[in-house]
């Protein structure tokens, strides 16, 4: 597929801009910093001429098959919360608009882990969590992927033969990253802000091309995280200790992710192969 892919510089987008291009797939990176060379191409998505003109093809070459957008603020805290509002709405808003006008007819994009209401001050409706129960923003960056996931549903309501795949990913992470990890272990509430989670960014990847091969037609999210948890405490343990009050509604294994991914490996056929116990002594 010929792919726009944005955020490409960024820590998920180096790893999905190398997977997708090793799978054959002819990828033009854009983002608003990045290296001087051949297939990237600087972009400032907040500005519509610059993100239309881009998706209807750059230099002379033809346009694209699907959309990959990654761009944005990550977290909160990072910028204020109105710069975050600005920049992620504007470019996602911008994105979406331009690709729905240009007659692509496929887009995949990073939604997040946070509209499942992270950091879990209030507890989940259940565990394991999963797509069923109405989004939770608990901050600005969190309210802009909510509302997101709205525009998306609306614009394939416009648009029948529109695909837009929301993946909402858990915490991302590489090989240099699970150093860190056994010193989690002594303190449950350390990382009881997004149920234990994390996503391996080759996994990431792995959910963006499964989307981009097998999603369908109109609009789906899909928890994106790795198969098993930050933690080598069982889980049956941790929730007694933080969640001692919801419900846990089917077994889970003792390193189960309890970020549910029982949707994405069902529709997409995702398949997260990455755990930080196999990098960490
Ligand atoms: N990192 C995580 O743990 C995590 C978790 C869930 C979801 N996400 C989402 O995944 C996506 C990628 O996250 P990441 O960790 O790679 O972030 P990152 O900050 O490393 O990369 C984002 C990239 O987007 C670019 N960008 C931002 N605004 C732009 C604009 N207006 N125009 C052009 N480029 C712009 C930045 O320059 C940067 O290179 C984001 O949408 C993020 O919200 C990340």
């Amino acid at each position: 597929m010929r792919i726009a892919l944005t955020g490409s510089t960024g820590k998920l987008g180096t790893v999905v801009l190398r997977e997708l291009r090793d799978h054959g797939h002819d990828v033009v990176a854009f983002d608003v910093v990045g290296p001087r060379e051949p297939g990237f191409v600087q972009i400032d998505l907040t500005d519509y001429g610059q993100v239309a003109d881009a998706l209807a093809g750059v230099d002379r070459a033809a346009g694209f098959d699907a959309v990959v957008h990654l761009a944005a603020i990550p977290a909160s805290g990072l910028r204020t919360d109105v710069a975050t509002f600005h920049n992620n709405m504007a470019a996602t808003f911008n994105v979406f608009w331009a690709a729905v006008r240009l007659g692509i007819r496929r887009i995949v994009y990073a939604s997040s882990e946070t509209v499942l209401g992270l950091p879990f001050d209030v507890p989940p409706p259940y565990i394991p969590v999963d797509e069923e129960y109405a989004a939770r923003p608990e901050s600005v960056y969190s309210i802009v992927k909510t509302l997101e996931e709205q525009l998306a549903r609306e614009l394939v309501r416009w648009h029948p033969d529109l695909s837009i795949t929301g993946l909402r990913f858990s915490n991302v992470m590489n090989p240099e990253d699970y150093a860190a990890f056994p010193s989690y272990d002594a303190d449950a509430r350390a990382r009881k802000w997004n149920l234990w989670g994390y996503i391996d960014a080759r996994d990431g990847a792995q959910a963006i091309e499964r989307a981009l091969e097998v999603a369908p037609i109109g609009f789906e999210p899909y928890i994106i995280a790795a198969a098993d948890t930050v933690m080598s405490r069982p889980n049956a343990e941790l929730i007694a200790e933080v969640f001692p009050d919801t419900p846990v509604t089917r077994e889970v294994g003792e390193h189960e992710t309890l970020l549910g991914i029982d949707k994405a490996r069902r529709v997409l056929g995702f398949d997260p192969r990455h755990s930080w116990r196999d990098h960490v002594e």
